[in-house]
């Protein structure tokens, strides 16, 4: 029987897609403040700013669609779960490319820009257009809260259970595309190596993370991705 695979994917995976990642030269975080953006405490002293910022980044998407990465890893789910293996596509990513390129096992572990939550019924909806401090629940009818479904720092991310779950006991461990150095997802490579996994990291460059990992892929995800799955299915 095939083993059990957790996919670890970060900003990287959609570079090339047109969207930015957070810590390269050009990437989001060397543009904006995190601290006045992606924090609770940034939310509740400035919502319309928040909101600003969310609303740019949701409409970013409209134009986004997966690239050859996000389809392989689509195409190696169904592969892998044919062959009776277990499989967990964990992402950092608010956007929904792996949605697009049809990954079904997925959890966003740091949300979802497409969707949002109201802190007075707790309801998570679609995030239709933009959204603002005005904007009225579509369930309780309240405005004024209504905040993007996306995990800040200093927030628990989403689906901790299930993860930890899937990486106690994986056979295969990948991460694709993220710097390792937010935690708890920078943290994973360690959990899965307890496990006894194999560790691949496919990324443009060394990580913090990189000396963990038994294998590395170096190269741009569109491209070192569907090679790494043809091989990882070759040998499977
Ligand atoms: P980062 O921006 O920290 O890291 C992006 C990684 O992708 C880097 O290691 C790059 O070398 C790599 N990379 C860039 N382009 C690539 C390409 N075309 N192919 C392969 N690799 C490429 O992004 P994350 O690790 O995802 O959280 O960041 C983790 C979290 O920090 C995010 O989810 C977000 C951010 O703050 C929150 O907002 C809570």
């Amino acid at each position: 029987m095939a083993g059990s695979l957790v996919i670890l994917t970060g900003a990287g995976i959609s570079a090339e897609s047109g969207l930015g990642t957070f810590r390269d030269t050009d990437g989001l975080w060397a543009e904006f403040d995190w601290q006045e953006l992606a924090t609770p405490e940034a939310f509740a002293a400035r919502p319309a700013r928040v909101h600003a910022f969310y609303n740019a980044r949701r409409a970013n998407l409209t134009a986004a669609r997966p690239n050859a990465a996000h389809t392989a890893l689509a195409q190696l789910e169904r592969a892998w779960l044919a062959r009776g293996g277990d499989f967990l596509l964990v992402t950092q990513n608010v956007d929904d490319l792996h949605e697009q390129a049809g990954s079904e096992r997925l959890v966003h572990m740091h949300g979802e820009l497409k969707k949002m939550r109201c802190l007075g019924c707790h309801t998570v909806t679609d995030a239709v257009g933009e959204l603002d401090t005005g904007t009225c629940c579509p369930r309780c009818q309240q405005p004024g809260f209504l905040r993007p479904h996306v995990v800040w720092f200093g927030e628990i991310p989403l689906e901790m259970d299930l993860i930890f779950q899937a990486l106690e006991t994986c056979t295969h461990f990948a991460a694709i595309g993220t710097s390792g150095t937010v935690y708890p997802a920078a943290g994973f490579s360690e959990v899965a190596k307890r496990a006894g996994a194999h560790l691949t990291e496919i990324n443009l460059a060394q990580t913090e993370t990189s000396p963990l990992f038994d294998s590395h892929v170096s190269g741009p995800a569109s491209t070192a991705v569907p090679a790494w799955v043809e091989a990882f299915l070759a040998q499977g």
